[in-house]
């Protein structure tokens, strides 16, 4: 039932507080949190894998570990390399075909395995060493959107714990992440309540023929999500970009109009976003900035304030301006939102 909704994807959207509340009470009373791995590999497709690039960042902050990231797909071509890895698998439906193959593999080269999923006793769940569930609810919408973000919220919690467990973070500092992880829930309310405002923007690019979303570090994979969500329901051809590539080839396609939509945290990435929108803007692109520091009003042509959140958690109130952007750009376009030409829920051929 979409209770009064016009579609499962905005009820979906809306949905997100109580899925995160609900996806960090499952994961705080698990008591099998102990990790021990020098290295992690985590495998997924689509908006999963975006989710498991930001968990490379997080990972890779609070642990120092390195970790890579494929998509299922490609994982299956890797030669067996045995190594002391943690292999995780994100995957919502949990019967994503190449990300239950690359599982199997994984196991085959020696790996520990742990599955990210929101469907309980899903395929991927027999093939793993362990399994952290996302309690965000069934997700009807072809697109996903709160299962994202609850992948993100298990990610976070799994890198905290993994730090407890392997000696990386202290007490407090364990505590300290544990309580801001509870704050989420609330960000993300907040930033739902821009819904209109972010209306308002998509009544001014939905017409656009192409557009470009661009991040840096943890953003990097929100501005890919943001892309991709463009694309798969409004069926506007968009390009996710690290935004420091820009210069690198892309920036030819930035002419007079073209929405630029510029992911701008409070954090290392800051000052260089702005630079970034200064070789858009002074090629007269249409930038908005997603941003909890109102300054950033003053170099680009529109601004989304965030809400401020601590250091990692940007994504969440982010990628939640670009799932309803995303929505109402493709409702003013009248495509069929729900279910989007030549995709299906869960991909189940390889
Ligand atoms: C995009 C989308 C897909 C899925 C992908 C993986 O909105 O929903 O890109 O993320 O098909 O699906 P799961 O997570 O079920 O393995």
């Amino acid at each position: 039932e979409k209770s009064g909704y016009p579609h499962f994807m905005l009820k979906e959207i809306f949905e997100q507080p109580r899925a995160l509340d609900s996806t960090l009470h499952s994961l705080l009373s698990r008591n099998d949190m102990d990790f021990d791995f020098e290295r992690v590999t985590i495998v997924a497709c689509g908006t999963s894998y975006h989710a498991g690039l930001v968990g490379k960042y997080l990972i890779e902050e609070l642990l120092q570990i390195p970790v890579d990231v494929y998509y299922a797909s490609e994982y299956r071509y890797r030669p067996d390399v045995v190594e002391d890895s943690l292999a995780i698998f994100i995957t919502q439906s949990g019967e994503t075909a190449d990300t239950i193959a690359a599982a199997r593999k994984a196991k085959v080269s020696g790996n520990e395995t742990l599955a990210i999923t929101n469907v309980v006793g899903s395929s991927i769940t027999s093939y793993v060493d362990r399994v952290l569930y996302t309690n965000a609810g069934p997700e009807i919408g072809v697109a996903a959107t709160k299962t994202f973000t609850a992948q993100l919220l298990a990610l976070e919690y799994f890198a905290i714990r993994a730090g407890e467990s392997m000696g990386k973070l202290s007490v407090s500092q364990v505590r300290n992440f544990i309580n801001s992880l509870r704050k989420i829930p609330l960000y993300v309310e907040n930033t739902l309540n821009l819904n209109d405002i972010i209306e308002k923007e998509a009544k001014k690019i939905y017409k656009n023929k192409d557009m470009f979303f661009i991040g840096r570090s943890m953003n990097y994979p929100i501005a890919l999500e943001g892309a991709l969500k463009m694309k798969e329901i409004s069926y506007i051809h968009a390009e996710g970009y690290p935004a420091g590539e820009l210069k690198h080839g892309p920036l030819a396609l930035i002419e007079e109009g073209i929405p630029v939509i510029a992911l701008v945290p409070e954090d290392i990435t800051y000052d260089k976003m702005l630079s970034n929108i200064k070789e858009v803007s002074a090629r007269n692109a249409y930038v908005i900035g997603v941003s909890s520091n109102m300054d950033v009003g003053k170099y680009v042509d529109t601004l989304i304030k965030v809400p401020e959140t601590e250091l990692y958690l940007s994504p969440f109130v982010n990628v939640v301006v670009l799932q309803l952007l995303a929505y109402h750009a493709a409702r003013l376009l009248g495509r069929d939102i729900d279910k989007p030409r030549n995709l299906a829920k869960s991909v189940t051929v390889e």
